[in-house]
Formats: structure tokens, sequence, C-alpha cells
């Protein structure tokens, strides 16, 4: 595949590449939901609430690749846009999210690549979340290829912040005003209070058994 032509995305070739990053997603959650069981075997209880998958639609691939000025080709689609295949992982506590993470770190399957911490520094809009991306071994022909996954760490409290907003701001044509955008950053910020109060509790309740 010559990576430099013009996408296509209604092509047979698209399509199998997306084939392929659905396969690298199908791997990573995969190997997620294993953890996860063995963690709540471990733990006696779900360190992992949820694990999800998403392949990017084609419309919104190509609406990134416009925002941030790439030229339309299968090089830049590759070798920029991170977030093709998404794996979101919803965890009850904070300290949890730091757990997995140290767990795939030692996966040989997933090797990181970046990482965005936003539950250190949130993001302006109040956002936070850890965001990893990694690549994982995807085989084509008898042949090993890494492929990018983004995999989203969240709390059950940022989720819940995060999937209210973005229906306020993008799933919809009315516009939320500056203060009602300045409402849902405080409701962050209270959020992430409550974050770590509740982990504070657990901790001490388990310090003293
Ligand atoms: P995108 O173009 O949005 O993918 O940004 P990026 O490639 O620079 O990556 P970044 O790590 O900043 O954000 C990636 C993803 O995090 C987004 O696609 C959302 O799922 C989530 N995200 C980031 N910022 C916000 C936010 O302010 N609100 C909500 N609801 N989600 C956010
Ligand atoms: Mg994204």
């Amino acid at each position: 595949m010559s990576t430099n032509s013009i996408i296509p995305t209604t092509g047979k070739r698209f399509e199998l590449l997306m084939r392929v990053y659905e396969g690298a997603a199908n791997q990573v959650f995969g190997e997620l939901m294993n953890i996860k069981q063995i963690l709540k075997d471990f733990y006696g209880y779900d360190i992992i609430n949820n694990v999800t998958k998403r392949i990017k639609t084609s419309e919104s691939i190509i609406n990134k690749m416009k925002k941030k000025n790439y030229q339309l080709n299968y090089k830049n689609l590759i070798n920029n846009i991170n977030d093709i295949a998404g794996v979101r992982v919803i965890c009850p506590l904070k300290n949890d999210i730091y757990t997995i993470i140290n767990i795939i770190e030692q996966m040989p399957n997933m090797k990181i690549i970046k990482s965005k911490d936003y539950i250190s520094n949130p993001k302006e809009s109040g956002y936070s979340g850890y965001h990893l991306i990694i690549e994982t071994p995807v085989i084509i022909e008898n042949e090993e290829i890494p492929v990018k996954v983004e995999i989203q760490l969240r709390t059950m409290a940022m989720d819940f912040w995060a999937t209210n907003e973005h229906k306020m701001k993008y799933k919809t044509d009315k516009k939320l005003s500056f203060l009602d955008s300045k409402r849902l950053t405080i409701y962050a910020k209270i959020l992430n209070i409550l974050d770590d109060k509740i982990m504070k509790l657990y901790q001490k309740q388990r310090s003293n058994v």
C-alpha cells in the first residue's frame, strides 16, 4: 500500500486498514478484561469497573486531520492520528488507575509510546484522566505490525463529568454559555475533591484492618 496516496475512506484499502485498528483495539480490550478478572480475584473487588472500545469513524478521522492541518494521506493518518483505536478503562478510585498503569507498563504486548497525565494536570476545561498511547503487535500475513491504540483511564467521577460535558459541548447545536462552561469547570474541580476524599476514606478503613 502506498502510504502517500490520498485517502478514499469508502474504498477497500481504508476498510482493511480500519480492520487492522479494530484488531488492535480488540487485542488491548481482551488483555484489559483479563487484567480486570485477575485483579478482582486478587483484591476482592473490581478495581476496573468497566472497559470499552471504539474505532474512530472515517468522518471523525478526516475532520481531525483537517483540524490539525495534515495532508490527507495514509502516511499522515498512520503516523499522526493516534486514537483511531481507542480503549477506555473506568476505575472506582484514582489509585486504581495508577495500579493499572503499573501493570500495563509490564505487559510485553503494550509498549507505551506516549503518556498524558491530565489527573495531576487537568485540562483548562476541567477534564481529567490519564491517557496512554501504546503500540500493540497485530499479525498481518505472518508479520507483526505495531499498531497504536489510545488507552484512556478515568475514575467513575471523571467519566461521569467527561461524558456529560461532551454531550453538552459537542453533541448539540445549542452552544453552552460562557457562564455555564465555567460552571462545568467548577463541577470538575468539585468532583476531583470528592475523588480524593472517597479514596482517603477507603485508605483509612484499609489501614484500620
Ligand atoms: P483530540 O483531538 O480531542 O483527540 O485531542 P488530542 O489528540 O490532542 O489528545 P488529548 O489527549 O488532549 O485528548 C484526547 C481525548 O480526550 C479526546 O478525544 C476526548 O475523548 C478526551 N478529552 C480531552 N479533553 C476533553 C474535554 O475537555 N472534555 C471531554 N469531555 N473530553 C476530553
Ligand atoms: Mg480523541
